[in-house]
This record gives C-alpha cells, sequence and structure tokens, in this order.
C-alpha cells in the first residue's frame, strides 16, 4: 500500500537485528501481495491511463517491463490495458512469477503475461530486445515498491533506465503517505496508535535498508535520482485509495495480516499497553478487532515518479 506498509514481513536478505527481523520472506507474502494489488485496482488503472498519457499518443507501446512484480497484479492491468503489448513480469521469487501466471489465465490473458525470473539489479543486464537470454528492453518501464528493497538505489534507477528503448517511460512508485486505517481514538489503549506504529515502521526500514547487500545511503530525491539516470521530463503524481467504512472482506483481512506482522516483527519497540491494543486488535471474536469494528476504514496515497529516455 505505502511505500513501506512491505515492511514487518520478516524478509530474505537482511541479518536480522536484535528484536526486529527485516528478513522477507516474499514466498510468505504472496496472499497479502496480491490482496493489497486487488484492493489498489482502481489506483492501478488510474495510473496506467496517466502513463498512457505521459507517453504520448504516438508512442507505440510492444513490450512492458514489471520489475518486482510480486504476484503480478499491475502486469495484468498493464496487458489489459495495452492490447498491442507483451506484458512482462520480472522478479526474483519464483512462487511469484506462478502466482502471475496463474492470474494472467484466470483474467484470459494468458498469452499476454510473460515472466522471468531475475535477481536485481544484476538481473537487468543482458538479452536482447525481446529478452533472449535477459529481460530485454521495454517502451515502459514499471517498478513498485521494489526498488527500496536493493541496496544501491541510485544504480537500481540507472539499471532501470538502461533498458528502456529511445522515448521509452520509467514509472516508479516509491513514495506517498503512510497508510491510514483507523480513527486517532479508537476506544481501546491510548490514542494514536497508528502514529507509533508509523515511527516503529520507520525505524524497522531504517534497519532494512542498513542490511542490505551494498547498502548506500543517498537523499532520496526521487526526480533528481531519475535526471541522473539520464531521463528527460521528469515528474512526479500522486495517487490516492479512499475506502470508506465500513470496510469489505478483502480490506479487513489485509488489514489483519499487516498488524499481525506488526506485531510479530516489531512490538518489543512499543510499550505494553499499545502490544495489548494490537491483540485486541487483532481478535478476530472481539467487536473492537479489525476484523469486525465498523470504523475501518483504508486510506493510502501512493506517489509514483516518471522519466523519459530522448528519442535519439
Ligand atoms: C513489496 S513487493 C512489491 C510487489 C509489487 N510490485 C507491488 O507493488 O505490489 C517487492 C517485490 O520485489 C521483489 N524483490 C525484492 N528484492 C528483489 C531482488 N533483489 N531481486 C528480484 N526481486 C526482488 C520481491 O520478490 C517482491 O515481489
Amino acid at each position: 500500500m505505502s511505500p513501506h506498509s512491505d515492511s514487518g514481513h520478516g524478509h530474505g536478505h537482511g541479518h536480522g537485528h536484535a528484536n526486529h527481523s527485516t528478513d522477507i520472506d516474499w514466498e510468505v507474502m504472496a496472499t497479502q501481495l496480491e490482496n493489497s494489488g486487488e484492493l489498489q485496482l482502481p489506483v492501478l488503472r488510474r495510473t496506467v491511463a496517466r502513463l498512457r498519457e505521459l507517453l504520448g499518443p504516438d508512442k507505440e507501446v510492444r513490450r512492458i517491463l514489471d520489475i518486482g512484480s510480486g504476484p503480478g497484479v499491475m502486469t495484468c492491468v498493464f496487458a489489459e490495458a495495452f492490447a498491442d503489448a507483451e506484458a512482462v513480469a520480472v522478479d526474483g521469487t519464483p512462487g511469484l512469477l506462478d502466482r502471475t501466471l496463474a492470474r494472467a489465465e484466470r483474467l484470459g490473458l494468458g498469452g499476454r503475461v510473460a515472466v522471468r525470473h531475475a535477481e536485481l539489479p544484476e538481473g537487468l543486464d543482458g538479452g536482447d530486445e525481446h529478452g533472449e537470454g535477459g529481460v530485454g528492453t521495454a517502451d515502459l518501464v514499471w517498478s513498485s515498491r521494489a526498488v527500496h528493497h536493493l541496496g544501491d538505489q541510485q544504480g537500481a534507477l540507472n539499471a532501470l533506465a538502461a533498458v528502456l528503448r529511445p522515448g521509452g517511460l520509467l514509472a516508479v512508485a516509491e513514495g506517498g503517505l503512510p497508510m491510514r486505517f483507523l480513527p486517532r481514538d479508537i476506544g481501546i489503549g491510548r490514542p494514536g496508535l497508528q502514529a507509533r506504529l508509523d515511527v516503529v515502521q520507520e525505524h524497522w526500514f531504517e534497519i532494512m535498508r542498513a542490511e542490505l547487500p551494498g547498502s548506500t545511503t543517498l537523499v532520496e530525491d526521487w526526480p533528481a535520482m531519475l535526471s541522473r539516470a539520464g531521463l528527460t521530463r521528469v515528474g512526479s503524481f500522486t495517487s490516492l485509495l479512499d475506502l470508506q467504512a465500513p470496510l469489505g472482506e478483502t480490506a479487513r483481512a489485509y488489514l489483519h495480516t499487516h498488524l499481525t506482522r506488526l506485531r510479530e516483527s516489531m512490538s518489543e519497540s512499543l510499550d505494553v499497553e499499545d502490544r495489548k491494543t494490537l491483540d485486541v486488535l487483532l481478535d478476530p471474536g472481539a467487536p473492537e478487532g479489525i476484523l469486525r469494528r465498523p470504523d475501518a476504514f483504508l486510506l493510502s496515497a501512493t506517489t509514483v515518479f516518471t522519466g523519459v529516455r530522448s528519442a535519439q
């Protein structure tokens, strides 16, 4: 959802840290990632329409790469929207690529979605323009919430820009606001729980980044980073997902899993009262629990940074 909403899910590249596992098992995250994508579908469709505008009416789009594609929800949206293009999901987690193919098949997009297993960013090197022997090149390169899992973010953007065909567009979803889903005062514990959860997630995120192989720090000025990657017409836009209370089942399940992850991997940074509040929120039988409470909503803002490779 938000840039950091994938945090706290025990993952696969760090060495862990006292009370803060930063290892993400992406296979385990599959259902959560697909639920998140499903909830974001209206935003993803609006995003694709905006990218189409940015490409311009005359730009032919024959091949699209979705880098760090997860379960391929956006890859399938691209395949739906660009009827003449091949949409290719690129990810380092084989189970998520299988899920992408299954999703494409289910949506009747089977012949139009391809997958490539690649470890980023080195897996972007090589291959001809059609992706024989590598990921190949593309007229549109999309990457959502993946670059921040790579040690050298500028290096990653350079590599993404390098697979763009002349006149092609790179779009990176990496910004926005922390997700909100509860009122300030929820009637249990101390008001302001979400603001305190933001703080522990930010701390977790900092450790996660520090432990990535080849981790480098830089000012996360995404437009400047895209310019340094050699792109022009750099800009950004932000889309809002506004699911109002009462939430449906998928949104509640998504939030339950989100809170479970926070409880499991970050709760040592919270005080006893907040830990108790999380327990109530996670209790499936409690009327105040996230699965049943009437006031839970889902508000998230995602920023997409874009840049174009010049046509010559
Ligand atoms: C937070 S998920 C984002 C999924 C999807 N793009 C979305 O926005 O919902 C990050 C994805 O990046 C992939 N990933 C993370 N690090 C990677 C790496 N070093 N090489 C290849 N894929 C990687 C994971 O497998 C996962 O599917």
